[in-house]
């Protein structure tokens, strides 16, 4: 059981976003895509929980077919899936307790007591402890993510999905950002697909890294491999030489 996208096509309106994105993400891994503003990444993570539908292709997530899934079968599935927005999203007039505990209340397996222990877990695997009571505005942008962290993985999904986790926060709080993701692997052995426009965080988190380009993978592999990538694409994009783009082929 994993993740697993197939010959993916999607476009919106005359855009041709992805053409054949093909990505296997491993049980037990950090699998992080890599790609240039526009490139489909965040495409991509929404086509994973059902967000969006693929115009050809398959989404596999878990052993169910989530392109074809709709209602009741596509929320227990997203129950498995945690999602961490690209800007915290945590809403504003809800406290962190409360923003945290959403997930929970929605799937009504717990009872108050139930909740609030989970709460209490959540935030503290985030290193969060006693923020329950707190507006998001009382937070720093760090915690803020780490808060969208705690509140993505209270339901203990098997999968998690972060979408640049990193952007905008200072380097220190990346490190602690990076750390944690290696830490919800580790200790809750969840599957995680990372988007990530920080090669340093990209090197430090992965266990395999996908660049896209044109709507499909154009290199996979390990962090090692990328190192020694000799794709004039990868290393223009990973050297951040906007004139290697343009493919020659
Ligand atoms: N709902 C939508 N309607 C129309 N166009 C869209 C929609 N969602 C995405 N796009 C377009 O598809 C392309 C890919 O978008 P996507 O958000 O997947 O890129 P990305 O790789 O995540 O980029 P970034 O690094 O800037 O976040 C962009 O050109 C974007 O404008
Ligand atoms: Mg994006």
């Amino acid at each position: 059981m994993s993740i697993r996208l197939v010959g993916l096509q999607k476009a919106f309106g005359e855009k041709r976003v992805l053409d054949g994105l093909t990505l296997d993400v491993p049980d037990g891994d950090v699998t992080t895509i890599i790609g240039a503003s526009g490139s489909g990444k965040s495409t991509s993570l929404k086509l994973v929980i059902g967000l969006i539908r693929p115009d050809a292709g398959e989404v596999w997530v878990d052993g169910a077919r989530v392109d074809t899934l709709y209602d009741d079968a596509l929320y227990d599935l997203r129950r498995q899936v945690g999602f961490v927005f690209q800007f915290a999203a945590l809403f504003d007039s809800m406290t962190i307790g409360e923003n945290v505990a959403m997930g929970l209340r929605r799937a009504g397996q717990l009872d108050e007591s139930g909740i609030a222990r989970r709460v209490r877990e959540s935030l503290a695997l985030v290193d969060l402890e006693g923020v329950e009571g707190r507006l998001p505005s009382e937070l720093s942008g760090g915690m803020k993510k780490r808060a969208g962290v705690a509140r993505a993985i209270a339901l203990r999904p098997k999968y998690l999905l972060y979408d640049e986790p990193t952007t905008g926060l200072d380097p220190i709080t990346v490190t602690v950002i990076d750390r944690l993701i290696l830490r919800m692997r580790d200790e809750l052995g969840v599957t995680s697909l990372v988007i990530t426009h920080d090669m340093d965080s990209a090197y430090r988190i992965s266990d395999r890294i996908a660049m896209l380009h044109e709507g499909r993978v154009r290199w996979e592999g390990t962090p090692d491999g990328l190192r020694v990538v000799e794709d004039p694409v990868v290393q223009g994009f990973i050297r951040g030489e906007p004139e290697l783009w343009e493919d020659p082929t």
